[in-house]
């Protein structure tokens, strides 16, 4: 009987040492130690003995028992140390290699300019506003003062929505409730203004850079371009307050102390008096490079940019009252001041997606524009 016993340990540590993986050696414990288990069957009839047969049993059974867990445990050991050292070898990394290369995206010029503007403008106190590319022909012409029969609202060129798709304002609104709205793409970013000065009320300082929209196309004009508007409504702003901002701004843009404007009387039905700014350049090297004044020799005029203080009517649609405040506001093209400093030529290259074109003009995202860095990133 003992004999037996012996015999198969015996048989279970030969086969545990040709046991060549860990699941071949959960199996043998299975078959020796597991609840149905050869070994553990054997423990269980220490129970049915007298107490002298068990005195020399026990002892006997134990010794085996402990010898098979034994192997088990030493062989289990041996199989996952050798899994282990393969998987290090497999995982193996020469870090002296250099990195695989990587593709590389690089930011859009627009996004770049658009960054220098928030950083120059948050210097002087302002903040960035936004609001919908799909907007309503209140937002975008009535309430800046274009009525539905108002000649400039054919110059825009408007993209509209179908009649059906219309809304009609809700009895929630404090504007005209009932009255029935176009949807269209919104042309400039001036509707920003209203939904501000709104939302916000005065005193308020805001830029509010974004995408427009107008059906034209050719090489200086794209249907969907990029304009910043800016507007500061306050107490007793003037006109002289409109040119150092300008300045101040363009100068810190342009990095040169020598930016000169010229302010014209020009007509916008949103601000009155209204002004169109232009920019004197020199001519060098076949590039305009702005900087003197436009009246110098080899100097000329550039025209820049829409601006004026802000029509009495644009702040009581706006529902402020305009015998207490008063300001003034302006319009810019990004692409358009993106080209001037950077020396693109062609407006369509900047929304084709040529990889090349971005790979040579767009920044690096580590290039983040700062007034103490110099807003002037290296392209
Ligand atoms: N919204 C005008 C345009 O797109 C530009 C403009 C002109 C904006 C004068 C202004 C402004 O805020 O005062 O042509």
């Amino acid at each position: 009987m003992s004999q037996e016993h012996e015999h198969k340990v015996a048989e279970t540590l030969d086969a545990l040492g040709r046991a060549g993986t860990i699941e071949a050696v959960e199996a043998i414990r299975i078959e020796a130690l597991g609840k149905q288990g050869w070994l553990s069957g054997l423990m269980k009839t220490l129970g049915k003995m007298s107490p002298e047969e068990r005195q020399v049993e026990a002892p006997r059974i134990q010794a085996l028992r402990t010898q098979v867990a034994d192997a088990l445990a030493e062989r289990k050991a041996v199989l996952e140390e050798a899994a282990l050292t393969a998987q290090l070898v497999g995982e193996r990394l020469d870090l002296t290699l250099p990195a695989p290369e990587a593709p590389k995206g690089s930011v859009h010029p627009v996004s770049q300019v658009m960054d220098e503007l928030a950083e120059i403008f948050a210097d002087l106190g302002f903040s960035v506003a936004t609001g919908p590319e799909i907007e309503d022909d209140w937002h975008n012409f009535t309430a800046l003062n274009m009525a539905e029969t108002h000649p400039a609202r054919a110059m825009h060129d408007t993209f509209y929505f179908p009649d059906q798709d219309s809304v009609t304002v809700p009895a929630s609104s404090s504007e005209a409730v009932g009255e029935k709205r176009r949807m269209l793409l919104r042309t400039h970013t001036s509707p920003v203004q209203i939904r501000s000065l709104v939302e916000q009320g005065a005193p308020i300082r805001i830029i509010a850079p974004g995408r427009v929209y107008r059906s034209d196309s050719d090489a200086t004009h794209t249907p969907m371009f990029h304009q910043v508007e800016g507007l500061v409504i306050d107490r007793d702003i003037h006109l002289g307050h409109l040119k150092w901002t300008l300045e101040t701004f363009l100068k810190a843009f342009f990095e040169r102390d020598d930016i000169v404007l010229r302010l014209r009387p020009s007509y916008f039905p949103f601000t009155e008096p209204s002004v169109e700014v232009d920019v004197g350049f020199a001519v060098e090297n076949g590039r305009r490079v702005l900087g003197g004044s436009g009246d110098d020799d080899g100097h000329g005029w550039m025209e820049l940019l829409g601006s004026g203080m802000v029509n009495r009517r644009v702040i009581e649609f706006a529902g402020l009252d305009p015998d207490e405040w008063q300001g003034f506001a302006w319009g810019l093209g990004v692409d358009r001041l993106a080209m001037l400093k950077y020396g693109m030529d062609d407006l369509r290259a900047f929304f084709d997606g040529d990889n090349r074109w971005l790979a040579h003009y767009g920044f690096s995202a580590f290039d983040q524009p700062t007034l103490s860095a110099g807003v002037g990133a290296k392209a």
